[in-house]
């Protein structure tokens, strides 16, 4: 038992032998797709681990994601297939189920759908990290019903991400990006009690920026989230903010602004002095949680000031946390993903689990061993 949890190895005890035993694993294959073709599989080798262990054991393991938001109803452009193929060739002999919000009980979480996962099946085990914060049927239903357990990547996206909630060395800096602050409000409510310093660049800055009265262009931002910036702003923490923009002007040329963005522009990345900035604070930190790009780094002219805080990140003698999706893909995207700690299979849930110390998924599996 791991925090109340039990582990794999619990899961092994209670079967007293795996073999031959059918192990229903719940796992977050919610990969990227180009048409048919995964961009990358990184969700399908982060649960090699508990699927080897299984297997190796001689259970029958049969594995079972989402894909996308079919919303209840088969869809074949979120077949499973292509996880399917590349799973295979990764992890011969592991069953795969068809995608699960293929049904509509998967998240209403109905207790039918519950009842059809489960028939037949020996033991649950969570490794979905990525969706533990869904209070869906195949992640809070199986524990009342089979013995269940974590499997190894959950157990250590809990370890890293609780280990910065709880005993972060200090200096402790986390850097958030992305579009909306209304999306990550709690987090960083949560964020604010524990960090040192925070860094906010991505589109979510020029809410902050509009809160302060600096003219922001046309520059995406959340008019009914300025009050609340203003709050957080003057709550006495270190929060630090970009004190220049690069963007596009409002003749739709690249443009580098200083406080202000001028009249007409858009702001689409931070600025130079910015990136240094912020990567000063990086390399002085123990401890960095990063979620969220520093712009539209998918765009050449606007993927700086995301470049400069992944290769901080990646050069800091901080222990290192990156989550989400997008901050991963840049990672990967520039070559540094070896260079961090530990990359989080989970956006929304890496985040919620810092923010409330708990999800769904994690309280279902202690409910269901007590
Ligand atoms: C993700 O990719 O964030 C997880 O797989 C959860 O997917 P969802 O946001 O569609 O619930
Ligand atoms: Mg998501």
């Amino acid at each position: 038992m791991k925090r109340g949890i039990p582990t794999l190895d619990d899961l092994e005890a209670r079967l007293d032998d795996l073999t031959g035993k059918r192990i229903l694993v719940r796992t977050d294959f919610n990969v990227p797709l180009d048409g048919e073709t995964i961009t990358d599989d990184f969700r399908i080798r982060a649960a090699l681990p508990t699927l080897g262990w299984l297997t190796e054991r001689g259970a029958d393991v049969v594995a079972a994601s989402h894909l996308g938001r079919p919303r209840g109803a088969p869809t074949p452009k979120y077949s499973m297939e292509p996880v399917r193929q590349r799973l295979a060739e990764l992890a011969p002999g592991v069953e795969l189920v068809e995608n699960l919000r293929f049904d509509p009980g998967e998240e209403a979480n109905d207790e039918r759908f519950v009842e059809h996962l489960i028939e037949g099946v020996d033991g649950y085990v969570n490794d979905a990290f990525g969706a533990s914060h869904r209070a869906h049927a195949s992640i809070v239903g199986p524990p009342k019903h089979v013995p269940s357990a974590m499997g190894r990547l959950l157990e250590r996206e809990v370890d890293v991400l609780l280990g910065l909630r709880d005993s972060p060395k200090r200096p402790f800096v986390v850097v958030l990006g992305g579009a909306k602050v209304s999306d990550k409000l709690g987090v960083i409510e949560a964020l604010l009690e524990t960090v040192d310093s925070l860094l906010i660049g991505g589109a979510m800055c020029f809410t902050f920026l509009a809160a302060l009265g600096r003219s922001i262009g046309d520059s995406l931002f959340e008019p009914d989230q300025i009050d609340t910036c203003k709050r957080l702003l003057e709550g006495g923490k270190d929060i630090h903010l970009p004190s220049d923009i690069v963007g596009l002007d409002a003749a739709g040329n690249v443009a580098t602004w200083g406080g202000r963005v001028a009249q007409g522009g858009k702001g689409l990345d931070i600025g130079p002095g910015s990136a240094a900035a912020f990567a000063d604070v990086i390399t002085e930190a123990r401890t960095v949680f990063w979620n969220g790009p520093m712009g539209v780094f998918e765009d050449d002219r606007f993927a700086a000031g995301t470049r400069a805080v992944a290769e901080a990140v990646a050069a800091t003698k901080a222990f290192t946390v990156v989550g989400g999706g997008d901050s991963a893909a840049a990672l990967a995207e520039f070559g540094l993903d070896d260079d961090v700690d530990h990359v989080s299979t989970g956006g929304g849930a890496s985040l919620e689990l810092l923010e409330l110390g708990d999800l769904p998924g994690l309280a279902a599996l202690r409910e269901g061993s007590r």
